[in-house]
């Protein structure tokens, strides 16, 4: 026990859209606080859960059997009512009768935002740990959820190219992100896709009618990878716009939707979660308050809320370029 830190007692809560990972997350931050003689408690659905008073006792024996599990046991939501300020000072008054010290928070943009405006109006500290299949949140190379989400979007690709190749078929793959396009684009790259559409760059669209009337022509199947943010407005607005010139017949939509956010977390957003985890716990053992966990080049790192945070970690563009050269029509 660190008899030097202020913090007794924490409530961990999972917010926003869930992750694979988060339970590893959950287990480790537990885990480390209870050997810690920290008390551990469970916010349920996210910010929800402060404001109705349902919270629970997490034990040792309560995070048993969780790190091979999808979603978060805790339950999350995107909590319309803690944007206002009333509810927000419910949640403050089950902060103080439940006698907590600090917030752990696993979540995307949106929560770390809830979080940053609830420490500024009553000045409970909070760690922030990165949990979005998006891995959109400037700051960190990485957010829990993303590895699995990206291998569960390429095992179903790879099964859609079966048949693809054996009807000759275009299929256009809609794939989450929000408006980041790091999912599309690392996808598109570990399925040997023909093209990708992001929402962080304007589309050539006469270009890519000439390639799909290649590939027609040629009778060879083709993947499209469309995030679901790209400004055309996703696979069905680009299946809308094939329609109006034509070329829409040998083309097939496949929105692949929440599948990707569900299933066993590889073995990569078990490692991070955990080690998130445990880090949430070093630094308010060490009276570090009021940051954002991330990896940075393979390590750990913490750093403090800016209004970048707010805007979206981008798709890494150069991969475009190596999209199209290993793709053929
Ligand atoms: O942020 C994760 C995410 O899956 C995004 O990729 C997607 O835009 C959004 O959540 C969908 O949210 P919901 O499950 O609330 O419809």
């Amino acid at each position: 026990m660190n008899y030097m830190s202020k913090v007794q007692k924490i409530v961990i809560l999972t917010s926003g859209g869930d992750a694979q990972g988060m339970n590893a997350c959950i287990r480790s931050i537990a885990r480390v606080a209870i050997a810690s003689n920290i008390k551990v408690l469970g916010s349920v659905d996210g910010f929800n859960g402060l404001i109705d008073n349902n919270i629970i006792n997490i034990s040792y024996t309560d995070v048993s059997n969780i790190i091979q599990r999808g979603g978060t046991i805790l339950g999350t939501a995107r909590s319309s009512r803690f944007l206002e300020k009333t509810y927000r000072e419910k949640a403050y008054k089950n902060i103080v009768k439940n006698h907590i010290d600090a917030i752990v928070i696993i979540g995307g943009d949106g929560s770390y935002k809830g979080v940053k405006i609830f420490n500024e109006e009553f000045k409970i500290p909070y760690i922030g740990i990165p949990g979005t299949i998006d891995n959109d949140i400037i700051g960190t190379d990485y957010t829990i959820g993303f590895d699995t989400a990206l291998n569960n979007i390429i095992s179903t690709i790879d099964k859609i190219k079966d048949t693809a190749s054996s009807h000759h078929r275009i299929f256009l793959i809609e794939v989450m992100g929000n408006t980041s396009g790091n999912l599309a684009i690392k996808a598109a790259l570990a399925t040997g896709a023909e093209e990708v559409f992001i929402p962080e760059t304007e589309e050539d669209y006469p270009r890519f009618e000439l390639k799909i009337k290649a590939a027609m022509a040629h009778n060879k199947s083709s993947i499209v990878i469309v995030s679901e943010g790209d400004e055309l407005g996703g696979a069905q607005a680009l299946h809308q716009y094939l329609k109006s010139k034509k070329l829409h017949e040998k083309v097939r939509i496949s929105i692949l939707g929440h599948m990707q956010r569900g299933g066993a977390p590889s073995f990569r957003d078990r490692e991070v979660g955990s080690l998130f985890g445990a880090k949430s716990i070093e630094l308010l053992i060490n009276n570090k308050f009021n940051l954002l966990l991330g990896l940075n080049n393979g390590h750990i790192v913490s750093y403090t809320f800016t209004d970048q945070i707010t805007k979206h970690n981008q798709a890494d563009q150069n991969y475009l370029d190596l999209i199209n050269v290993l793709s053929v029509y």
